[in-house]
């Protein structure tokens, strides 16, 4: 009863995205080239130098643009002297609120289908100032050294206002949002506060995370030009469709007369979607009648897109002698802005990953003169694990009970706060498969008990988890040649993460053709709609949308190869795809090539397209990945230094479909993990609310040194209710991490470090 009280509660604001459907996909349980450890079909040209990005585009007249940045957090420009700017060599345009054109301000993501602002702030329209790092100029100029040393001659005097830049102050008149991507923002059963104060076992911890920047290989870059009215942009993006619908409402332009293409991206984890430059950079080409390339620097970055926002978080756990949970609470605050919606769902994991009695879920927000924070790989599980996972481990320890049995008494058979079944759950197999290569077993329960002189050797665990996302709208065309080629379209992005390739290979197994005969196209808006390469949900997407198309291929094929085809008869259901033909199921001798079929058409080649089916799965099933991350460290017990020796993965996704692409992925995720665990850290000046290390020599990334070897392994259990079985592989790899590093500091020291990152001041 309590639990179906849940799904009436969280029901109602499930956005309109999770829609029922998709039936099982035949090739889920389909080994061989689906899954195989295929090179990157796009490797070549980036090894080459010939992959082309949005800021390497020549246009013939093409101006360089530099932005100014405001040096205040609220108020007003109260004036502003560009004469030295606009006089100085090479100099064509300067923009500001004065001259740029006017605008409409671009609608948030997630409010309407292909809105993708990421801030629905009106651009560069009036003198008022909303954070410290707004851009407050356009420069243009003939060429990006000309631009740069004229953007340094405005001169602008600011009438400041107060500011709320301080998080804690702000947080004492923190709001509850409407919605948490969708999801309601507070979720109760029972009463836990009183389950809590009678639980045996407790522990009632607050932990805090930093902001974080994104700082991507490729800084965001766009090269744009106007035509007879008509907007052409390249851009380094993750949403093109998104990008190229939000630009037309901004200039009041239809859809079709923007044409974004961003045929590769140099890195995205959530940072490359549509921010103030690409606006500026076109309102600035508009007025000057020229290309323009504007590329943000790394300041820029940190100035003009947001990234990952700060939290504290209080997370209790009550629980019972035998292990299991009486009582969990995970609340807390994030600090966000008025105008943008993504307040780091950082108890999403607590929805769905543990069977307990009574829950107590709540996130708040503190409105804060900042950037608009957004989308960082994992928003809100990877800090929401580094919480309820360092809890956790401290419960364990506090009951001495090993970390890994205390998850094994609170697996869930149904997600413990909607009720729904899931689709597919193999986190125990995970979990046990982990520890067992990891030699957990070798973990000395006693923290501190193991020294190899002055370094202090400790393990630590975590769960990883991530949701399964498909997203709508998607489109896919499949052209077939008489030729036994296909060529598969449809507007996504390759970030690097082997998006062409998967694709490559999955056409090829569903089509029967091999691998060298299928290219998969993308990148442009042009081409059948795309979905955002977003929420690890892009492969899905694609899936799905050429399942559609391929159905109806199947139906187009049976129409052409009429009453002479030995398929004569078949329905399309009853259709294998084999040696680049079509055969009866069970039957390959009752078989026709694609080759033959179309020649006795008279045809070279036939073209079908269509859009996928909307993802009902998701409201049926509770879908989510799952992972254990296992982590050994050596803590220096003189300087404090902690280094990361060794570390595992271990994954629950669905199936696996490219094995060296998906081990790249985890890695990758695991690599940011351990910046969020270690390193990074954005220095937000709460006088001035002003970033004050906007650069890779105070930003610390993890570099080859701080990184061991990291191994990583998965179950390959397909999902019955996606795609190919598959579930995304981009963002879980971060979740768990921070915990693991957490617990294993822990383990090696006894030391509880609740703040990230785990720098050495907090073990000394
Ligand atoms: Mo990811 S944070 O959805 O790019």
């Amino acid at each position: 009863e309590v639990m179906q009280k849940a799904v009436k509660a969280v029901l109602p604001h499930l956005p309109d995205r999770f829609v029922p459907g998709a039936s099982p996909d035949a090739l889920r349980d389909r080994h061989g080239l689906l899954g195989e450890a295929v090179a990157r079909v796009d490797g070549p040209l980036k090894v080459q130098g010939r992959a082309r990005f949005a800021a390497e585009v020549d246009m013939p007249g093409m101006l360089y643009a530099a932005l100014a940045f405001s040096s205040i957090a609220h108020g007003r420009i109260a004036e502003l002297d560009t004469s030295a700017a606009e006089s100085a060599e090479g100099v064509t345009l300067v923009m500001t609120y004065r001259n740029a054109p006017r605008m409409q301000p671009p609608s948030l993501m997630m409010t309407k289908p292909r809105a993708a602002g990421a801030s629905q702030l009106p651009v560069m329209q009036d003198e008022r100032i909303h954070w410290n790092g707004q851009p407050v100029a356009v420069v243009l100029a003939e060429t990006q050294e000309q631009a740069d040393h004229a953007k340094s001659l405005i001169r602008v005097r600011y009438e400041a206002e107060p500011a709320d830049t301080d998080f804690h102050a702000a947080m004492a008149h923190a709001r509850v949002p409407d919605t948490v991507l969708g999801e309601p923002p507070r979720v109760e059963i029972g009463d836990a506060e009183a389950a809590l104060k009678a639980a045996p076992h407790s522990v009632d911890a607050i932990y805090t995370s930093p902001r974080h920047n994104h700082n991507a290989i490729e800084l965001h870059g766009v090269t744009v030009a106007w035509q007879d009215g008509k907007l052409r942009v390249h851009d380094a993006t993750q949403m093109i469709n998104g990008t190229a619908w939000t630009l037309a409402e901004v200039f009041g332009m239809k859809e079709e007369d923007v044409h974004v293409s961003s045929p590769f991206v140099g890195g995205a984890f959530g940072g490359k979607g549509l921010w103030d430059h690409q606006m500026l950079a076109a309102a600035a080409s508009k007025l000057a009648g020229r290309p323009v390339r504007l590329v943000l620097s790394r300041e820029g970055v940190f100035r003009a897109i947001g990234g990952r926002t700060t939290t504290e978080q209080r997370v209790a756990l009550g629980a019972n002698e035998d292990g299991t949970l009486a009582a969990l609470i995970h609340t807390g605050c994030v600090a966000m802005t008025p105008h943008n919606n993504c307040p780091e769902q950082f108890t999403f994991p607590a929805r769905h990953l543990y069977a307990t009695k009574t829950m107590l879920l709540e996130q708040k927000v503190a409105d804060m003169h900042m950037v608009a924070n957004t989308f960082m790989r994992a928003p809100g599980e990877s800090i929401g694990t580094f919480a309820l996972e360092s809890a956790l481990d401290e419960l364990a320890h506090r009951m001495q009970l090993c970390p890994v049995e205390l998850r094994r008494r609170i697996e869930p058979e149904k997600d413990p706060s909607s009720g729904l079944p899931f689709s597919s759950r193999h986190y125990l197999k995970a979990l046990e498969q982990g520890a067992e290569r990891f030699g957990w077993d070798r973990r000395h329960a006693v923290p501190g008990s193991r020294r190899e002189g002055e370094w202090l050797v400790g393990l630590g665990m975590a769960t990883a988890t991530y949701p399964y996302f498909r997203m709508p709208g998607g489109a896919a065309s499949i052209t077939l040649g008489a030729d036994g080629s296909a060529v598969v379209q449809m507007a996504s992005h390759e970030m690097g993460m082997g998006t062409a390739t998967v694709q490559a290979q999955h056409v090829a197994v569903r089509l029967g053709l091999p691998l060298e005969k299928v290219r998969f196209e993308y990148g442009d808006s042009r081409m059948p709609a795309g979905t955002l390469a977003g929420g690890s949900s892009q492969t899905a997407s694609i899936g799905a949308a050429v399942i559609a198309a391929h159905e109806k291929l199947l139906e187009r094929l049976l129409e052409l190869a009429g009453r002479e085809s030995p398929l004569h008869g078949l329905k399309a259901e009853e259709l294998d795809a084999q040696d680049s033909g079509l055969c009866q199921h069970g039957h390959p001798d009752r078989h026709e090539s694609y080759a033959s079929i179309l020649s006795r058409a008279g045809l070279a080649e036939v073209k079908v397209e269509a859009e996928a089916p909307p993802p009902l799965e998701m409201q049926k099933y509770s879908m989510h990945s799952y992972g254990a991350q296992f982590c050994e460290v050596r803590v220096n017990a003189v300087t404090g230094e902690t280094r990361v020796s060794r570390f595992l993965g271990s994954f629950d996704c669905g199936r696996i479909l490219n094995a060296r692409t998906a081990a790249s992925q985890f890695r990758g995720g695991i690599v940011m993990g351990l910046g969020l665990a270690l390193t990074e850290e954005t220095f937000f000046d709460e006088r001035s609310g002003r970033i004050m290390n906007p650069s890779l020599a105070e930003y610390h990334v993890p570099v080859q040194l701080d990184v061991p070897a990291i191994d990583v392994i998965w179950t390959d259990e397909p999902d019955p209710h996606s795609p190919m079985g598959a579930h995304g592989v981009g963002e879980i790899g971060i979740t768990g991490v921070g915990a693991a590093v957490a617990n294993a500091v822990f383990n090696a020291t006894g030391k509880r470090v609740r703040s990230l990152p785990v720098t050495l001041d907090k073990l000394l």
